[in-house]
């Protein structure tokens, strides 16, 4: 039988220092535990727009929609902010959610405990903290027609649309709800029912579809604003949350300073079953290209390593390979080793990125 296929595209920005730091990883894999990938690598973003002129070619699309896995960096920056928006870096990561058509995002924030004292919250508030937001990817206001900017009069409109579909809300709540009986068996979903129709009919699927399929699922609905006070109020109270496009996008955010540092949070965008069972997926951390901290080897690979965890455990039917990995990062933690985003303390020297992944690589050997 082949390898598993596995597409890297770094991106931007300290897209391709973090991912650096995962190259090392899979090397680890293949050399100590017999386990390879036939990994090939092409670019997305802005590097993609200097070779090609888009933020993603046909090419490359078409590599991804045939891999077993894609792992992505990060796309964007201020060199390519005044591009025309057909061509911006982000069209290109969202292209490719698009056509994969990875509808359910999860971004799981869990403070591990040598971080619980860094987290802006009180140590009380965070500690323990495991819960797993479940973003709606592919549609959404990110997508709704008519879109655009339109000239009204003497004056400019911009314009989107939130719209979702019965089934686009149905088949996120199924991936929800199947999560929730892996974990503690409980989902909040989140929306804006007293404003939206969107959310009106949300908050009926969800319920819909929870009634019909998973009634052993305990289901509570609460207004996305509410939502963001009580993530920051008492985390702990959350186990899933299942939220639409832009909700998620901002509410994972918010979960990730529950971490410690945006520089922690992984994710998984997973869409329908291929031929083999396994979903079709990428993988990439939650935040960005980071263009203030870009080139200074100053950015914290955990967010990507733990990214190709979850790659494992998804993807590649690694689960006991992504725990080892997961604690070799917490190991890391425990041990002391900070990149700049994880310290407050003046003089003490921070690790530099590559000397985060080593230590992590560090602490697969020992695991073994
Ligand atoms: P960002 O996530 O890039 O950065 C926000 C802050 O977090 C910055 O201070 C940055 O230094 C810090 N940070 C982020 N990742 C870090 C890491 N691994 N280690 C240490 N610190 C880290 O968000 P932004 O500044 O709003 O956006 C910058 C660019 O990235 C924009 O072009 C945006 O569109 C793009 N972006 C891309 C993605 C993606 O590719 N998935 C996600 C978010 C933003
Ligand atoms: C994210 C990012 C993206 C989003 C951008 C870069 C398109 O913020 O992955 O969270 O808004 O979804
Ligand atoms: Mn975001």
């Amino acid at each position: 039988m082949s390898n598993p296929s596995l597409l890297i595209l770094p991106g931007d920005g300290i897209g391709p220092e973090v991912m650096a730091e995962v190259r090392k990883i899979i090397t680890w894999f293949g050399d100590k535990r017999g386990i390879t990938f036939d990994v090939s690598e092409d670019l997305v973003g802005g590097c993609a727009y200097d070779a090609h002129g888009v933020p993603l070619t046909d090419e490359t699309m078409a590599k991804a929609q045939e891999v077993d896995a894609v792992l992505l960096g990060a796309v964007g920056g201020p060199k390519y902010d005044s591009l025309d928006f057909s061509v911006k870096p982000e069209r290109g990561l969202l292209r490719l959610r698009k056509e994969m058509d990875l509808f359910s995002n999860l971004r799981p924030a869990q403070c591990f405990d040598a971080l619980a004292d860094f987290s802006s919250l009180k140590k009380n508030v965070v500690a323990g903290l495991d819960i797993m937001i479940i973003r709606e990817l592919t549609s959404g206001v990110y997508f709704g027609e008519p879109r655009g900017i339109i000239r009204e009069g003497n004056e400019r409109v911009g314009i989107n649309t939130q719209r979702y579909t019965e089934s686009e809300i149905a088949r996120v709540a199924r991936s929800a709800f199947e999560m929730a009986r892996k974990r503690s068996n409980k989902v909040c979903s989140m929306e804006k029912a007293n404003v939206m129709e969107s959310g009106i009919l949300w908050r009926e699927v969800v319920q819909e579809i929870h009634d019909a399929e998973y009634p052993d699922v305990e289901l509570s609905h609460m207004y996305a604003d509410a939502g963001a006070m009580q993530l920051t109020r008492w985390p702990k109270q959350f186990d899933v949350i299942v939220t639409d496009n832009l909700f998620g996008d901002l509410l994972s955010d918010l979960a990730a300073m529950l971490t410690g540092s945006l520089g922690m949070l992984p994710s998984a965008s997973l869409g329908a079953p291929m031929a083999n069972g396994r979903p079709k997926a990428l993988y990439e951390p939650v935040h960005g290209s980071a263009p203030d901290i870009a080139g200074q080897e100053k950015a914290n690979p955990c967010a990507c390593i733990l990214s190709f965890a979850m790659a494992l455990r998804y993807s590649f039917d690694l689960g006991d390979e992504a725990t080892r990995l997961e604690a070799a990062v917490e190991k890391v933690l425990a041990d002391g080793v900070r990149t700049a985003d994880l310290l407050n303390e003046e003089g003490v020297t921070p690790a530099t990125t590559s000397q985060m992944g080593d230590a992590v690589v560090a602490a697969l050997d020992a695991s073994l």
